[in-house]
């Protein structure tokens, strides 16, 4: 019930062009107010706004005088002239200037079951909307299934990419030095359905070109995951179309499958995963057949570039930040441990490497205080250290499963050092590499568009709305 007023409500605001709207419903039990866009008022718990008039008062005049008009919904036509909420609209004349809707809806009788994947005619148009960490995205993909005679170790299908409308919360979270999670959440709130009809417009498509909407269901921030599962649950039952759940690694790792020169790239092949929150080397034998084979025993490389940023007082996130004063810093200036890199594993650490950058900082500090050029030095000794330890754990992998290919995900995958050698390895004929283009290296809705596409067309189904949970934590290996 609360899936489908979503749902509506979402629509809602694209039909009546209303972006400062003020949304109530005024069902029984279960009433929910959302406010989108004009950061108005955002309230996804049961407000109770329908039944209790004062409450709706207060929230008009909350809004000081910023609201087009209001749209309300009742899901009985029968009683709606009863309504309390109705009654007083009727009778006050404070409101005068705003457009009201009165909008009947009756989810009782939901719309159509969504269609599965078999009876959809190729190709599959796939909305993805991505809410997992500080990036609100959302993009239209459309996937080419491949002839069945094709070979069993490629991709099943290939991919178009029709529009992507992504937000980056980097501004938002600047000041604090990382992701501030409840302010995650409420920004993706505000982002998501103006973002998603910028998609569809994009495409020049409508709800219903859609075949099949995927959402980031984990891992992540709980509370950021939820609005986008919220969104998508709520468009699937709305539109009638079919749900999929993607990994948010898988969605990394498959993405470089959509370069154009993916063509020639067969499974196995290996992933080095490189993000904010992991840094894993993966065995891909097919579609959901991962296999871990070394994984960071502390902090992520990203986490390492970040942290290391922060100490030198560069800008937030660090990864990009290091990369461009490195450009202008001598590498070889600070010596920096390269942790695990000699011992005979695949597992990677990069905690020392940020004690270690503590260190020098506080003694520059104490010397003669941290110049610009120490900063770039820094930077440059830094990515010099992250760059060698991701290079000696991937070339060790390579001999020790004999695999020849190799792609590169995740946003650490966008810093041009660690490109740069990995493209000398295929020059040395080691291996071959694959990276996705660096936009889609950092998170983005287009690469969970991509996996839920490659999944759903894999095991032939999408799931129907309904209850849905999220997963903050979730191994690759059980997805
Ligand atoms: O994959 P991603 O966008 O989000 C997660 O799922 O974590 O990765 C974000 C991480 C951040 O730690 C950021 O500093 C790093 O990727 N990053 C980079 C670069 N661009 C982003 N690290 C090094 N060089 C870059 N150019
Ligand atoms: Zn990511």
């Amino acid at each position: 019930m609360e899936l489908f007023l979503n749902a509506q409500l979402i629509l809602a605001l694209g039909e009546h062009h209303a972006a400062n709207a003020l949304i109530v419903a005024l069902n029984g039990s279960c009433l929910l107010t959302l406010a989108l866009c004009g950061g108005l008022l955002i309230e996804l718990a049961r407000a109770e706004f329908g039944q209790k008039t004062n409450l709706l008062d207060r929230a008009l005049k909350a809004t000081e005088g910023g609201l087009e008009g209001l749209i309300f919904f009742h899901a009985n036509n029968r009683h709606l002239e009863f309504h309390p909420v109705k009654k007083w609209w009727q009778g006050t004349h404070k409101y005068r200037e705003l457009k009201a809707f009165w909008q009947v809806t009756n989810p009782k009788s939901p719309n159509p079951a969504p269609p599965s994947i078999r009876d959809i005619q190729n190709p599959l148009v796939v909305l993805g909307i991505e809410t997992s960490c500080d990036e609100t995205g959302v993009a239209l993909v459309r996937l080419e299934p491949r002839a069945s005679s094709g070979s069993p170790n490629q991709a099943p299908a290939t991919g178009t990419i029709l529009s992507q409308a992504l937000h980056s919360q980097i501004a938002l979270h600047a000041a604090y030095g990382g992701v501030v999670p409840e302010l995650a959440s409420r920004d993706h709130i505000v982002r998501l359905a103006p973002l998603a009809n910028q998609a569809l417009a994009e495409a020049s498509l409508s709800w219903s070109d859609i075949d099949l909407i995927a959402y980031t269901e984990g891992p992540g921030l709980a509370g950021a995951l939820l609005v986008g599962a919220s969104l998508a649950q709520g468009l699937s039952y709305a539109c009638s179309k079919p749900i999929i759940g993607v990994h948010h690694l898988e969605g990394h790792l498959l993405s470089p499958l959509l370069e154009p020169d993916a063509e020639k790239l067969v499974f196995p092949f290996l992933a080095l995963l490189v993000s904010g929150g992991h840094t894993q080397l993966m065995r891909v034998d097919g579609l959901g057949r991962y296999t871990m084979l070394g994984e960071t025993i502390d902090d992520a490389a990203g986490e390492a570039f970040d942290k290391s940023a922060q100490l030198l007082g560069l800008g937030y996130p660090g990864g990009p930040e290091i990369g461009k004063w490195a450009m202008k810093g001598d590498p070889a200036r600070f010596d920096l441990p390269r942790p695990l890199a000699k011992r005979p594993t695949l597992d990677f650490s990069f905690a020392g490497l940020k004690t270690a950058v503590l260190t020098h900082v506080q003694k520059l500090k104490a010397l003669h205080g941290l110049d610009d050029q120490a900063r770039a030095d820094m930077a440059a000794s830094v990515q010099a250290a992250i760059v060698d330890v991701l290079m000696s754990k991937t070339e060790r992998a390579i001999s020790e499963t004999g695999i020849q290919q190799l792609v590169v995900a995740g946003g650490v995958g966008a810093n041009l050092a660690l490109r740069a050698r990995l493209k000398q390895l295929e020059q040395m004929g080691r291996c071959q590499v694959i990276f996705p283009a660096p936009s889609l290296c950092t998170d983005n809705g287009v690469m969970i568009a991509w996996a839920g596409g490659l999944r759903a067309l894999r095991d032939q189904r999408g799931h129907d709305a309904g209850a849905f949970t999220v997963r903050p934590r979730w191994p690759l290996s059980q997805a």
